[in-house]
């Protein structure tokens, strides 16, 4: 453990978990161009209240892919505000699309943020406002000397930990032996959760990297990690 910084060893919170790289075709860039902005929660102060109209429970999605889960999240409950966080134009650019594609005024509680979801947990969510976080199939980066880049680390658990309201849900989905044993690990030494093993939500649609997984034969390893109720927010 770092004596002043309070990260584990081989932490560093600048480490990108994400390889930033794709092609933006002409109808990745026209579907952002048109169908963005309604839901772009952007960088800033999330005013979501505002944008919404009303003060409903928070559903933060992190590396949402093409967006099936956090569409079907929206879709099956209307009575929450989910934001899909995902770095990838293109997955970004397809799930605005589905979401167009059930209706001009459909699924109205579904949100975007196109970029780096530990910048924006940090600077745009308030402590303590989000009631479930979803993490499913995170980049496995399944190298040892990668496994920096991981997204659960303890300084991301430090995090979302300190944006989850007291008894709000980490949710974590992967399909990768090693990353299920270092969530394990990182969740048992971080502390400050409840965790539960085997719950698959029923709500998640078995598609994107799940269903990559199932088809080469893997299972998913699923984690409700309940956020201790006792410590407030550290950040
Ligand atoms: C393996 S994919 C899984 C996508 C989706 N959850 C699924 O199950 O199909 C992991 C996704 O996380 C995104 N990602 C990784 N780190 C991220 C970060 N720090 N902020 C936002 N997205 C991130 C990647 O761009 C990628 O789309």
């Amino acid at each position: 453990m770092g004596a002043r910084t309070g990260l584990v060893d081989g932490e560093r919170p600048g480490v990108r978990t994400f390889t930033p790289r794709w092609r933006t075709s002409r109808l990745t860039a026209e579907r952002m161009a048109r169908l963005l902005p309604p839901r772009d929660v952007g960088f800033g102060p999330l005013r979501l209240a505002e944008r919404a109209g009303r003060v409903a429970p928070l559903v933060v999605e992190i590396g949402s892919g093409h967006g099936a889960a956090a569409l079907a999240y929206a879709v099956q409950h209307p009575e929450h505000e989910v934001v899909a966080v995902e770095v990838h134009v293109p997955g970004v650019a397809r799930m605005l699309a589905a979401a167009q594609a059930l209706g001009a005024d459909a699924v109205p509680n579904l949100w975007v943020h196109r970029g780096d979801a530990l910048p924006w947990l940090t600077a745009s969510v308030p402590p303590e406002s989000v009631a479930a976080m979803h993490l499913f199939f995170p980049d496995p980066w399944p190298k040892a000397k990668h496994a920096k880049r991981r997204f659960v680390q303890q300084h991301t658990l430090d995090l979302i930990a300190a944006r989850l309201e007291p008894g709000g849900v980490l949710r974590i989905a992967t399909d990768i032996e090693a990353c299920a044993e270092h969530v394990r690990e990182h969740l048992a030494r971080h502390g400050r959760w409840e965790v539960r093993e085997g719950e698959r939500p029923l709500w998640r649609p078995t598609d994107g990297f799940e269903a990559k997984g199932l088809a080469a034969g893997r299972t998913a390893y699923e984690f409700t990690a309940v956020r201790g109720r006792g410590e407030g927010s550290s950040r």
